[in-house]
């Protein structure tokens, strides 16, 4: 598997910002390996645009040492790892329930950790410098009463792209994207959500594009490494 482009690795990418991000990494001439947890029409129309698809419940030890494997065959080198999936879960009323904490550890944690360790080989032999893109969220480093375990996942995230991306420098570049609201979830209170999209100066719901130009900063800037971009409205100012 190559191409003039490279092999670009993303995951969740079966809907909204990852299904979006895969096409757009298609039309711009990357092969992209896309993962997905449920099938969705949008994973079979990523599949007919070329990309390789692969299940895995990134919240499963072994479905991610599985994936890994996966992508070992399939590919010799990777021009970028894109961590999207994600789990917007909120925290249990039960107070000894550690569910959705242990959960999300898994997926905005230890998938992240396990993937960018066993496949690091991979974007060794990309010959350029090649990426480790870690979505993450405004919220991270703020809190959420609701989200805690959301939160301090993401957070530890944050962390790890740091902790990456000295490690991995100068051959490999590890940058987060932390976004405030950037399309609303079907389940949202349409009120609650409209109220929350008025919050920051700019006040609007922008759309999966502004992930896709942020994405495609970062892996066109050469010296750009252990950072985290927001893309949040300039909620900052607040
Ligand atoms: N959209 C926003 O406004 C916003 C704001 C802040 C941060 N973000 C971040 O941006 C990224 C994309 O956001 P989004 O809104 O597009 O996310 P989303 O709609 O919640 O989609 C998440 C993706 O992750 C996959 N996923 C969830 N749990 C999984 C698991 N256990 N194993 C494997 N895959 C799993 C889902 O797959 P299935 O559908 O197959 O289950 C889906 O493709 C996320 O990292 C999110 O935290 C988004």
């Amino acid at each position: 598997m190559s191409s003039q482009k490279g092999t670009v690795l993303i995951t969740g990418a079966s809907r909204r910002l990852g299904l979006y991000n895969a096409r757009r990494l298609l039309e711009a001439g990357y092969r992209v390996i896309a993962t997905f947890r449920h099938h969705s029409s949008g994973i079979d129309e990523l599949k007919q645009a070329g990309a390789v698809v692969l299940q895995s419940n990134l919240d499963e030890t072994r479905s991610i040492l599985n994936l890994i494997e996966q992508v070992k065959s399939i590919t010799s080198d990777l021009r970028a790892i894109i961590h999207n999936a994600s789990g917007w879960i909120s925290d249990s009323d039960n107070p000894q329930d550690n569910e959705p904490l242990a959960h999300l550890f898994k997926l905005h944690m230890e998938a992240p950790w396990l993937i960018n360790r066993s496949l690091y080989g991979l974007l060794k032999n990309y010959p350029e410098t090649a990426d480790i893109v870690h979505m993450t969220d405004y919220n991270a480093l703020r809190g959420d009463e609701h989200y805690a375990a959301y939160a301090a996942t993401k957070a530890g995230l944050e962390s790890l792209t740091r902790s990456f991306a000295r490690l991995y420098a100068p051959k490999v570049k590890v940058n987060a994207i932390a976004p405030y609201l950037i399309i609303m979830n079907d389940h949202d209170q349409l009120a609650a959500a409209e109220n929350t999209l008025h919050i920051p100066p700019m006040g609007l719901e922008p759309g999966e594009d502004v992930i896709w130009q942020s994405l495609s900063y970062i892996l066109h800037n050469p010296y750009v490494t252990g950072t985290t971009m927001p893309v949040d409205g300039g909620m900052s100012l607040r």
